[in-house]
């Protein structure tokens, strides 16, 4: 019979049982689960509720459970339904009388939402470590790519030359801005909802404050039926998770591009290529390819959430039940995505040579010789057109617009000096655009100062987090 047998003549199906049961999902949640119970009985006692034997008498049998599950001596049976009926059952039998007062002025709606509350917060805390890490890796890349340059493309398609570094930077900024969605979920998760009971409070003098200290919450939920139906936390977690997966598959795809023979920009090492099967000369880009993969699973967990949550009344609905696979999900994918988008991104070789070498093609020039004309009296407009005809008339021929003799400049405009040759100069293209943000080295220069601030600053906020219940590993694999 469940822990809730009483009211009920007969046990639930074995179907029944089995598509009730959260438990192969929120097994994972144990650590959670058994520090939100030993501060529970810690305040029950503090209050008078429970004698300060039995509060004694559950912190060792909760301490005995928690070891023997990191152990791996713990049996989950499906018929304990979840997380938390598998170790209040398992404490009773355990310690007796004691166990069975753990329970009270708690309902499993206010431990759920307490234990999913933990469990955000270690993730998000988790993420905010790995982006961070992943920024450095950035950051150290564009370093050493120092003056290399490459195409900058728009559609695809040659535009004007940009620093390496400047493009990579670019990303690190994108994971700036995740790093503050996952410090927003973060807080989000930061508050308390146990006391909350079933849905209404309880009769029993608990003071919220205690368990939300010592679990390490910052506030109290304020509303018993918000405490127990709010699962935005976990949308804040998820979306921060989604927005984060589609930049590192527009990275990702990069990469793919970069890699491939037609580029040939990047060489990935081999420890993140692989071989093919039959074509023994292929080394792919897999893993690119599948965080680029990934983030349809990410972006997936997220949607799934939002429809479950979509309609529900208050106050808890067995709905909610559906929230942790796709929260810890998305989370545990995307903590892979990020540490093998590290590696990738601090091993590769980059082939400057080869960026160099396609750079004759596609007229990266051409703004700079408008430019030229413009600064030299002609409307931009008319300039943008003289320099359009060239370009047609390089096209025909076949060559790059730096490449035409300067006859061909000299009859387009008057304007046109011999010096016009220093228009076509790709790095003084480069060096040129030194507007604040721009791909000039300065500018770059100072733009990494910037992004190097930027990650100082979140790694200080990683150490004002409030306290978090580390994820258990012992049951993390089979997830
Ligand atoms: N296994 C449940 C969940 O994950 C725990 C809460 C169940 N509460 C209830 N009244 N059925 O949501």
């Amino acid at each position: 019979m469940a822990l809730w047998g009483g009211r009920f003549e007969d046990s639930v199906s074995e179907l029944t049982q089995e598509f009730g049961a959260s438990l192969p999902v929120d097994r994972h949640l144990y650590r959670q689960d058994i520090a939100g119970s030993k501060a529970h009985a810690a305040m029950l006692a503090a209050q008078g509720i429970i004698s300060d034997e039995d509060a004694q008498a559950i912190r060792a049998g909760l301490d005995g459970i928690e070891a023997d599950i990191e152990a791996g001596a713990f049996t989950f049976d499906i018929n304990d339904e979840d997380i938390h009926m598998a170790i209040e059952g398992e404490l009773t039998r355990r310690i007796g009388a004691a166990g069975g007062r753990l329970h009270t002025g708690r309902s499993r709606n206010d431990q759920v939402a307490t234990d999913t509350r933990l469990a955000a917060k270690a993730l998000a805390r988790g993420l905010m470590e790995q982006n961070l890490a992943l920024r450095h890796a950035l950051v150290d890349a564009a370093k050493a790519a120092g003056t290399t340059i490459l195409p900058g493309m728009t559609h695809l398609q040659h535009a004007q030359p940009v620093l390496f570094a400047h493009q990579l930077l670019a990303y690190a900024w994108m994971l700036a801005r995740d790093y503050t969605r996952l410090h927003a979920a973060f807080d989000a998760a930061d508050a308390s909802p146990l006391g909350a009971a079933a849905l209404a409070g309880t009769t029993y003098p608990l003071d919220r404050q205690m368990t939300a200290y010592t679990l390490g919450f910052s506030r109290v939920i304020e509303n018993s039926l918000d405490a127990v139906s709010d699962r935005d936390f976990l949308l804040d977690l998820e979306y921060a998770c989604s927005v984060m997966a589609v930049h590192l598959s527009r990275l990702s795809e990069e990469i793919v591009l970069w890699s491939s023979q037609e580029f040939g920009f990047i060489t990935l090492s081999d420890a993140f290529s692989t071989g093919s099967s039959i074509m023994p000369q292929k080394k792919n880009p897999d893993f690119a390819e599948l965080i680029r993969g990934k983030c349809g699973r990410v972006v997936g967990d997220l949607v799934q959430l939002l429809v479950t949550v979509k309609g529900l009344p208050l106050a808890y609905n067995k709905d909610l039940q559906e929230d942790k696979e796709s929260a810890l999900d998305a989370a545990h994918t995307l903590e892979q995505c990020l540490s093998v988008m590290r590696g990738m991104v601090s091993t590769w070789t980059v082939n400057a040579d080869r960026m160099r070498a396609v750079m004759h093609r596609g007229h990266l020039a051409a703004t700079d010789v408008a430019d030229y004309l413009a600064k030299r009296g002609m409307p931009f407009r008319e300039a943008h057109a003289v320099v359009g005809h060239l370009v047609l008339e390089a096209e025909k021929t076949g060559c790059d617009i730096s490449e035409l003799p300067l006859e061909t400049f000299h009859e387009a405009s008057d304007l046109f000096g011999d010096d016009v040759v220093g228009a076509f100069d790709l790095d003084a293209i480069v060096a040129a655009r030194t507007t604040q943000g721009g791909t000039a080295p300065v500018a770059v220069e100072a733009q990494m100062a910037k992004v190097e601030a930027g990650i100082a600053a979140d790694e200080a906020t990683l150490d004002a987090l409030s306290p978090v219940v580390k994820m258990g590993t012992a049951t993390r694999s089979v997830l």
